[in-house]
């Protein structure tokens, strides 16, 4: 079964009208609601003074509607009381200073006193409730993001952390390479938070910065993990999760989900679809890669539910179909569960236009409709909560690329996600499905791994990726791989791509950052294609050339290349091209690999689910166009935004 959820904030509403939203609720046919993860103030209105009386009676009146609850603990939003009392408990931001009050999320994770309030005040609440019949499950602050917080406290756990990583001075100075503009550190005390980075994050050292980016994404986990044992301490079973979402100081989501039962994300997809065709759009990017952060289904903690609205102008209305239609592609890339954000728009506060299902209003409208016809067509597919996606195509990724690559870029414009998005695309529209996984996991039962820009080294990926192809398997390695150690610094003494020689079979004599510049490049079997950030001038050592630049002093360099490597092959993409380049560079892998590939127009998208609750086709125009397209002989044409879900007995749903 495929639950749908409702976010819901009984706190800003006055009771009288709980039992009709819960009836509402219901009827729409709601499982779950998720409340209570920004209500500390009424938790606890004053100091050690505990108010619990009105959840009780929420989740009552909820239950009494068949609905479970998802309840959030409520460390986002510390109540003024605390701020004021214990200013140590407010995060400081990167000018060195605190920030101000009345916003959320801005308390200091790594505060002594905050952690003893935050623990006393989820101890209250799973005293009271953990292990409740009515409780579905718990969720973790809200949208967490690593902890950038420069406050003392947060400058001594940031020293802790390195003594424990170093050991000592020698070490650290030596793997920073701090010698460099005379930043030998002499004593832990000189250590602080990079300050005044946020517009000069390369003119710091990157292996000092690297480290700070570890650090702050293994202090929100120890967050994660401290909230998690409280819970568990009173329901071991207590099953737990977070909102993810992509914020500006990123997690180390694989990390961080590790003490996590499930993963979720809020999900809010783009309203009008970029015009320009080049521009990396779809949202089934992020869904796969949320999917991976515990490599098995997930949630989606917030699911877009009108236009939004807050701290930024109102968004254009949502069109008909696109409520229904990016849920069922979360759906489609793996989710459980849906929770829409969220039930009624705020009346007060700062996201008073971030439009939730129903409007001020309070009367039916189009989106409620919609969700409506959703909740009866899930109704009709009652197995698909017993399956999930089987892929055979995985990309990796890793936290540490994106913090390294993030404060050092790679030639103007030269971006981590280009890539992903750029590969996720291609293997999208051949109908292929697709894995984003974390760099360690296993990568049994795939048959082709895609490594972009692998920067920071680890010799130990390289030596599963060489084992990999030699079992059978194809790899194709990107531009920018191989190019520094764990530590940050560059390799010494080896030509590029240095570890990623062997199994590609091919060096780089020279590069050209060529940034925002666009060039060609022309495939041996013929077709020419946009190419632009970065050029590696490629000399085969054994592989084939597939590809050559056009263009600049080297016309007829080798730009792409191909190599035979134990059962199968590993290819070398020195550059960045337009996406039309990763299409039939994918095609010709999944043909090598056999693979099934399915011709889908642009934007549309195919997924399959499959398991012991049967086989379900999804098909998805992520378009404002309407499409048509072929499916086992058929013609089938898909509205803008229209999901279309075909099951293993050949009905389309
Ligand atoms: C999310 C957040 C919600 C709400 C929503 C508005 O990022 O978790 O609390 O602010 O955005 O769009
Ligand atoms: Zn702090």
């Amino acid at each position: 079964m495929i639950r749908i959820g409702i976010d819901y904030y009984p706190e800003h509403w006055d009771r009288s009208m709980w039992e009709e939203d819960a009836g509402r609720m219901e009827a729409l046919g709601a499982h779950v609601a998720r409340i209570g993860e920004f209500a500390w103030s009424r938790m606890e209105p004053r100091d050690g003074q505990f108010d619990f009386t009105w959840l009780d009676d929420a989740i009552q009146v909820l239950s009494r509607h068949n609905m479970k609850i998802i309840l959030g603990t409520p460390t986002n939003c510390a109540p003024m009381w605390l701020y004021r009392d214990h200013p140590e408990t407010l995060q400081w931001g990167p000018d060195d200073k605190p920030t101000g009050t009345g916003l959320r999320g801005h308390r200091c994770m790594t505060s002594f006193t905050f952690r003893k309030y935050a623990a006393r005040i989820i101890n209250e609440l799973a005293r009271r409730y953990a292990g409740r019949p009515e409780i579905f499950a718990w969720q973790l602050d809200n949208e967490l993001e690593s902890n950038h917080c420069t406050c003392p406290a947060c400058q001594t756990a940031f020293r802790c952390w390195l003594k424990e990583k170093y050991g000592t001075l020698d070490a650290l100075n030596r793997a920073w390479g701090s010698d460099v503009w005379s930043g030998e550190i002499s004593d832990w005390g000189q250590i602080v938070s990079p300050q005044g980075t946020e517009n000069k994050p390369d003119w710091y050292n990157p292996a000092y910065m690297l480290d700070y980016e570890r650090f702050g994404a293994a202090s929100l986990t120890d967050f994660v993990k401290f909230q998690c044992q409280l819970i568990r301490s009173y329901d071991p079973q207590a099953v737990i999760t977070t909102n993810a979402c992509f914020p500006r100081h990123m997690p180390d989501f694989h990390q961080e989900f590790g003490p996590l039962d499930v993963a979720s994300y809020d999900n809010y997809p783009p309203v009008r679809l970029p015009e320009d065709p080049e521009t990396p759009y779809s949202n089934a990017f992020a869904l796969d890669f949320v999917r991976g952060f515990k490599g098995k289904n997930f949630w989606i903690m917030e699911q877009l539910g009108g236009p939004m609205g807050c701290w930024a102008p109102i968004s254009p209305a949502m069109e008909p179909g696109m409520l229904e239609g990016y849920a069922l592609q979360a759906v489609a890339h793996g989710a459980d569960l849906i929770s829409f954000f969220r039930w009624r728009t705020s009346y007060t506060g700062a996201e008073m236009f971030c439009h939730g299902l129903l409007d001020h209003s309070n009367a039916p409208n189009r989106r409620l409709a919609e969700l409506e016809k959703l909740c009866r067509r899930l109704e009709r597919l009652p197995g698909l909560g017993d399956t999930t996606l089987h892929s055979q195509a995985a990309m990796l990724y890793s936290a540490d690329q994106e913090f390294s690559l993030k404060n050092q870029e790679q030639g103007q414009g030269f971006s981590y996600w280009t890539q992903l998005r750029r590969f996720h695309h291609a293997c999208m529209n051949l109908g292929v499905n697709f894995d984003v996984v974390e760099e360690h996991a296993p990568l049994d039962g795939y048959k082709v791994v895609i490594v972009p820009t692998h920067f920071i080294t680890d010799p130990r990926v390289v030596e599963r990726l060489e084992g990999f192809a030699r079992r059978g398997g194809s790899v194709v390695v990107t531009c920018r791989s191989g190019v520094k150690d764990k530590n940050g610094n560059c390799i010494l003494g080896q030509e590029l791509p240095t570890l990623f020689r062997k199994l590609c079979g091919c060096r780089v004599t020279e590069y050209d950052a060529i940034g925002p510049a666009v060039q060609e490049l022309t495939l041996e079997r013929g077709g020419n294609y946009r190419i632009t950030g970065w050029c590696d001038l490629l000399e085969p050592d054994e592989a084939q050339v597939l590809a050559r630049y056009q263009g600049r002093f080297y016309s007829g360099t080798p730009a792409i290349t191909k190599n035979a490597f134990g059962k199968d092959f590993a290819y070398y993409v020195g550059t960045v091209g337009e996406r039309a380049l990763y299409r039939t560079l994918m095609l010709t892998v999944f043909r090598e690999q056999d693979i099934p590939v399915v011709r889908l127009p642009r934007a549309v998208e195919r997924t399959v689910r499959a398991g012991p609750g049967g086989t379900y086709q999804f098909y998805f125009n992520n378009s404002h166009h309407g499409q048509n397209l072929g499916v086992d002989g058929q013609k089938v044409h898909l509205q803008p935004f229209e999901m279309k879900i075909r099951t293993s007995e050949g009905l389309w749903v």
